[in-house]
């Protein structure tokens, strides 16, 4: 290794040996300025100290990379920034996710494109409305869904309009040993909600003058592995419409129901109340959103940058 390098590693080293020493998760996390602050709920930590519409450094893009695997969400406090200084930041974290066009998602044109930031929003332009948004992960119908998320707060309602993220890997973690045997080879296909629902009882396809009327189905691992940590999540939706591959339909919808009944437990969540300003950063494989529904009188203005991933595995 070059000198440069081996001072380079060396100086992160130094910068993260407190942190490697002291895994208390309760702990304050300090670099200079930059504070991380794990929540009191089952994912997430809290980021102060750090200014993201500028251009951060080496060691502090390092320092919120490895709270990201460790919390799940990131928490930024007090952030203003224009779309592109949005962009610059995320772009520490990866790629935008495009959708493949033949496979329409949240925003997409008749063509099947999407803008790179998402106004989440009930007003004009906006998308996801008012109503109950069930515990999901984004672009989970996808043959690449997102390796995580980004919702920056610009106008918030006084009360309401919380949202909720779970951990998938506690989720995981505490099945029976019988129950993780079961499922640790099944193949997961997740539906995709803008092409197919089931109003009573009966599928509805969207049909769209462009994009095709049934969307290709693209099974994923539900027992998954994390790709940067290893750890294995429970990949399901709480009530997006399922199926599993080569598994008799009343057994795998039994199998299913039990699953989603397991990781409904308020235990698995952290509930964010937003306020103008916040950015929450999430793991799109090891954590489930939720927003239930909030007052139509109340404006609530988010934009939203999601990032691309692999296959999933
Ligand atoms: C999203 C989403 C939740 C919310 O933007 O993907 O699920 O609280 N939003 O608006
Ligand atoms: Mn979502």
């Amino acid at each position: 290794m070059s000198t440069i390098a081996s001072s380079f590693t060396q100086r992160i080293k130094d910068s993260f040996k407190s942190s490697l020493s002291a895994q208390s998760r309760r702990k304050t996390q300090k670099y200079q300025s930059l504070s991380i602050t794990p929540t009191e709920g089952a994912v997430g930590a809290v980021v102060t100290g750090v200014d993201v519409s500028k251009p951060l450094k080496p060691w502090q893009i390092l320092a919120l990379k490895k709270a990201f695997q460790e919390h799940l969400i990131l928490i930024f406090k007090d952030q203003t920034l224009t779309d592109k200084q949005y962009l610059d930041f995320a772009a520490y974290f990866g790629n935008v996710f495009y959708p493949r066009p033949d496979v329409p998602v949240l925003a997409s044109d008749p063509y099947g494109n999407t803008p790179a930031i998402v106004l989440v929003a009930n007003v004009e332009g906006g998308y996801t409305g008012t109503g109950e948004l069930t515990a999901h992960t984004d672009h989970h119908w996808t043959p690449n869904p997102s390796r995580a998320s980004f919702l920056y707060a610009l106008e918030v309602p006084a009360t309401g309009g919380d949202t909720y993220w779970s951990n998938q890997y506690q989720v995981y973690d505490d099945l029976d040993d019988e129950t993780k045997a079961r499922i640790e080879h099944l193949q997961l296909i997740t539906y995709n909600p803008f092409v197919r629902k089931i109003k009573g009882g009966e599928h509805v396809l969207y049909r769209n003058p462009v994009l095709p009327p049934i969307s290709e189905a693209f099974p994923h691992p539900l027992a998954a592995t994390h790709p940067e940590t290893g750890k294995k999540f429970l990949y399901l939706d709480a009530e997006t419409e399922v199926e599993l591959v080569g598994v008799a339909y009343e057994e795998g919808s039994a199998l299913i129901a039990k699953l989603r009944a397991h990781q409904k437990n308020a235990k698995y969540f952290y509930k964010h109340q937003w306020s103008v300003g916040d950015i929450v950063l999430w793991d799109n494989y090891a954590t489930l959103h939720y927003r239930p529904a909030f007052d139509p009188n109340t404006r609530r203005v988010l934009k939203r940058i999601s990032l691309a991933g692999g296959r999933p595995f």
